[in-house]
């Protein structure tokens, strides 16, 4: 997969591409991720981008110029142009796995007011990753990145991903490691048991409570 994310802040997506998992998917070439500075694409003095919205009101609208000539920098009859945007759909585990199938995926950060409707023409998604509103897509867009790229075969172990979280409708089971016993709480028996029918029954047992106490909107 290939995903080109369109930002006026390059720079923020640095943690993303440089640390762990996401990092081990771009060196074993299953992901590339290409920054793309909407401010390169700017034909105005000091590589101006946005300017004051017609009809007054507060704050900077980033103009359509440069947006288009960047987003037609890298666009392909194979690519799928989404927008972070906080009047998007409401991301969650089942996108991710329906974008994590795409070829390639150009991300569009807004800042400031945001963007002149107009760059709309180009745009097939809008995603919020949740009602409240930050101060740019660049947060947003990193979420979506990242949890896409984790599904995408090779990228982390088929067994981590059958049990977890939102998986099934199901929230996660939880987990233990060594010691046995710490300050005088133990380790569940039966995960000490070797049985592995029995842990199979406890995890899904365990899973079916955890989701019920939790998240009962989930279950399906
Ligand atoms: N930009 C600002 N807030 C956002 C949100 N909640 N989701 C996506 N993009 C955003």
């Amino acid at each position: 997969m290939r995903i080109d994310i369109l930002t006026l802040f390059p720079s923020m997506f640095v943690p993303l591409v440089e640390e762990s998992i996401i990092k081990r998917a771009i060196d074993k070439e299953i992901v590339t991720i290409n920054l793309v500075n909407i401010r390169d694409f700017s034909e105005l003095n000091n590589n101006q981008v946005d300017d004051t919205p017609y009809g007054g009101g507060g704050g900077m609208v980033i103009m359509c110029d440069p947006v288009f000539k960047a987003i037609e920098s890298v666009k392909s009859d194979k690519s799928k142009v989404i927008l972070m945007t906080p009047t998007g759909v409401v991301y969650n585990q089942s996108l991710a796995y329906d974008l994590s199938k795409e070829e390639h995926l150009i991300i569009l950060c807004g800042h400031y007011e945001g963007f002149d409707e107009r760059i709309k023409t180009f745009i097939d998604m809008e995603i919020s990753i949740g009602d409240y509103v930050l101060t740019g897509g660049e947060l947003p867009a990193s979420i979506v990145a990242d949890s896409i790229i984790r599904l995408i075969p090779g990228v982390i172990s088929e067994e981590s991903l059958k049990s977890e979280s939102f998986t099934g409708g199901l929230l996660d089971y939880p987990v233990y490691t060594k010691p046995r016993e710490y300050r005088g709480m133990k380790v569940p028996d039966v995960l000490l048991s070797g049985d592995h029918k029995k842990i199979d029954e406890y995890r899904k047992e365990e899973r079916l409570r955890i989701t019920k106490e939790k998240r009962p909107d989930i279950l399906i």
